[in-house]
């Protein structure tokens, strides 16, 4: 793969990065993930509105527009021959001495962009949805900043591999905040849509919102609010939607079958609906 680092695209082998690295060294980086089907990003600039405010939020010094992403962006899709995949976009805060404490400002972002070919839009997971079980939300408190620290994530996604089912939700008590790496949605018995209200205690997802406008536009109503486990077992139907999954159907959680156990037709509705404004 040709990959971007600092400025320049390189061979993957050729990028290297400072042992110092802040990102390295503290998980101080913030990242994006897009999507890409046929050849063109989805949703792209919310994906960089996101970046800007992760990287706000951080005090990371770095200025979005002091580079040409789109320019960037279509020069990997380019030399990698990428028509279906994603795009991973990182922002550190460079490298210095290792300090917890920030170093200098002027100290000069790291800043590197990879491709990954995929199919997204054939996913067999669709067709047979997927099957999740619940775990304590243990990650830090600024859940609504894109950082890279994603171990306990990653932790959680290995429990579910070692369960036998496909992913984790993550709960405060008995309330689902969000998957591992994907927002949680479901609709009730009454056909609304319902998914966690914004905040610090989620990532406001590019394609929760994205969904939640072409669902309103088709008439369904949206409630942003809370909701238990009991009431995700409950609904009608239940899905995940994120860059690399899109609305993703879930039809068992912690064992129980949602709705009749396949994936949800307002789900699969939806999917469709996601793909088309994508396209
Ligand atoms: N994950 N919640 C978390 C914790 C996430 O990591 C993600 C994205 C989402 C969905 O956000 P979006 O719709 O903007 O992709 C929600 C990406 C895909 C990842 O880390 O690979």
């Amino acid at each position: 793969r040709t990959v971007y680092l600092n400025g320049q695209f390189v061979a993957e082998d050729a990028a290297q990065v400072s042992i110092f690295d802040r990102g390295l060294l503290f998980a101080d980086a913030v990242y994006e993930v897009c999507s890409v089907i046929d050849g063109r990003i989805i949703d792209y600039a919310a994906h960089m509105m996101r970046l800007e405010r992760s990287l706000a939020e951080m005090t990371i010094d770095y200025d979005c527009s002091a580079a040409d992403w789109p320019g960037i962006l279509a020069t990997l899709i380019e030399r990698n021959g990428l028509t279906e995949g994603t795009i991973y976009m990182q922002i550190s805060r460079g490298a210095a001495d290792r300090d917890f404490l920030f170093p200098a400002p002027g100290t000069p972002a790291t800043v590197f962009a990879f491709t990954q070919a995929r199919s997204l839009v054939a996913n067999p997971m669709a067709e047979r949805g997927m099957r999740i079980i619940t775990r304590p939300d243990r990650r830090w408190g600024r859940r609504d900043i894109k950082t890279v620290q994603l171990l306990y994530a990653s932790m959680m996604k290995m429990e579910a591999r070692a369960a036998g089912v496909d992913d984790v939700w993550l709960v405060e008590g008995d309330v689902i905040t969000e998957g591992s790496s994907q927002n949680a949605c479901i609709i009730t018995p009454q056909g609304h849509l319902v998914t966690r209200d914004l905040g610090h205690h989620i990532l406001p997802g590019v394609t929760r919102l994205s969904l939640i406008d072409i669902a309103r536009e088709s008439g369904i109503t949206v409630e942003e609010r809370p909701f238990t486990i009991a009431e995700a077992q409950g609904a009608a139907e239940a899905f995940v939607t994120s860059a690399s999954m899109f609305v993703m159907p879930v039809v068992e959680i912690d064992g129980l079958s949602v709705g009749d156990g396949r994936p949800g037709v307002e789900t699969m509705a939806l999917r469709k609906a996601y793909i088309d404004h994508a396209r």
